[in-house]
């Protein structure tokens, strides 16, 4: 008997994959390092999914978040985890709960390591129906995609959205929140990606290879541009006056904003952050079924650099997933 304490096993060493200089996966080294020490509010998560995104990729080669974090050593990468908590110092998690989220993004995530601590605030509880590959599928790519679509664009029931790369990442989460929504949605992607556009629920495809986009007869209410540079003038042809276009990839050029302007278009970049209670709903949504990560592929965690290289070939359908943990 243990008096009802929950023992939990917690090791003063641990795996993390350090990137020791900005560049290709070789740069990764596999450390034993101390396990992180948690602050008020925080608590230890054993982590045993991560999932990787473009901008994990981007960070690697010294772009996206690096410059944030570079002075940090070591420096861990990644944000998405899904794991059981270990050690608490907040109310609202205890030791044996299943969680999952998006750890300090913009910030150092440290995620590519068997334990994370993480502001409680930035965690929810896992669905008890899913895996933990698919809650850690569902961090970064859905919280983007919920968080535009929701507290960003506000799409409304009744109006066409234009999602680009549905096939991806936000794209599928976006697809799916969109139709949740009560909108009329088009997804873009090549024609091999047709028929996994369509079961997401979207109402029309665009292959993007040649499409017409000057002479196309559609339009939309909201755009979410998830590929930047041309695709932004692409897009503004297919936007009706008083509609928005949100460009996730690096922001709209003043150029581009301006053109916009001139079309009478609400255009402008947004960042993700980091929300528990965007969590939470995103939670409620998949525990209801509502919404689904597809995990189109599984690494172990000594192959995160094959995890990266397939994230950065641009041709991912759904979300990459690396496990961890003992
Ligand atoms: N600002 C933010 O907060 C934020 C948050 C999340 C992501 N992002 C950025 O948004 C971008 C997308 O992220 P993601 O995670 O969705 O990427 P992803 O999962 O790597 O996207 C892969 C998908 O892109 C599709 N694709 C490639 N080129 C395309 C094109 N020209 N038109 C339509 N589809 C195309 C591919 O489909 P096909 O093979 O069919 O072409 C593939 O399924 C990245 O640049 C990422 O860094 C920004």
């Amino acid at each position: 008997m243990n008096g009802g304490i929950i023992l939990t096993y917690k090791s003063t060493n641990m795996k993390a994959i350090v990137l020791t200089e900005p560049g290709g996966t070789d740069r990764f080294r596999i450390d034993e390092i101390s396990t992180p020490a948690i602050l008020h509010d925080e608590v230890l998560v054993q982590v045993k999914a991560i999932s990787i995104n473009p901008v994990d990729v981007k960070s690697r080669n010294g772009k996206g978040v690096y410059g944030r974090i570079k002075d940090q050593q070591p420096l861990i990468l990644g944000w998405d985890i899904s794991g059981i908590v270990t050690e608490s110092k907040s109310e609202k998690f205890k030791a044996g709960d299943e969680v999952f989220g998006m750890v300090n993004f913009p910030g150092h995530g440290k995620a590519y390591a068997e334990y994370v601590a993480a502001p409680a605030s930035h965690l929810a509880l896992k669905p008890a129906n899913i895996s933990h590959e698919e809650a850690a599928a569902a961090t970064l790519a859905a919280l983007t995609a919920y968080q535009a679509l929701t507290h960003k664009a506000k799409v409304q029931a009744g109006q066409h959205v234009l999602i680009h790369a549905a096939a991806g990442g936000v794209g599928h989460f976006a697809v799916q929140i969109a139709r949740l929504l009560g909108a009329k949605v088009t997804g873009t992607s090549s024609a091999k990606n047709k028929a996994f556009v369509a079961a997401l629920g979207a109402d029309e495809h665009i292959d993007y290879h040649g499409y017409d986009w000057k002479n196309s007869d559609k339009q939309f209410d909201f755009i979410l541009d998830t590929i930047g540079g041309a695709n932004i003038d692409n897009s503004l042809e297919v936007a009706k006056p008083g509609s928005t276009l949100i460009s996730i990839p690096s922001g709209l050029s003043e150029e581009v904003t301006s053109k916009a302007k001139l079309k009478d278009v609400n255009g402008f970049f947004f960042m993700v952050e980091s929300n528990g209670e965007d969590m939470k709903a995103i939670a409620e949504l998949l525990e209801k079924g509502k919404i689904k990560a597809h995990v189109s592929q599984t690494f172990p965690f000594e192959e995160m650099g094959k995890a990266h290289e397939q994230v950065e070939s641009g041709r991912t359908v759904g979300k990459v997933v690396v496990t961890a943990g003992r």
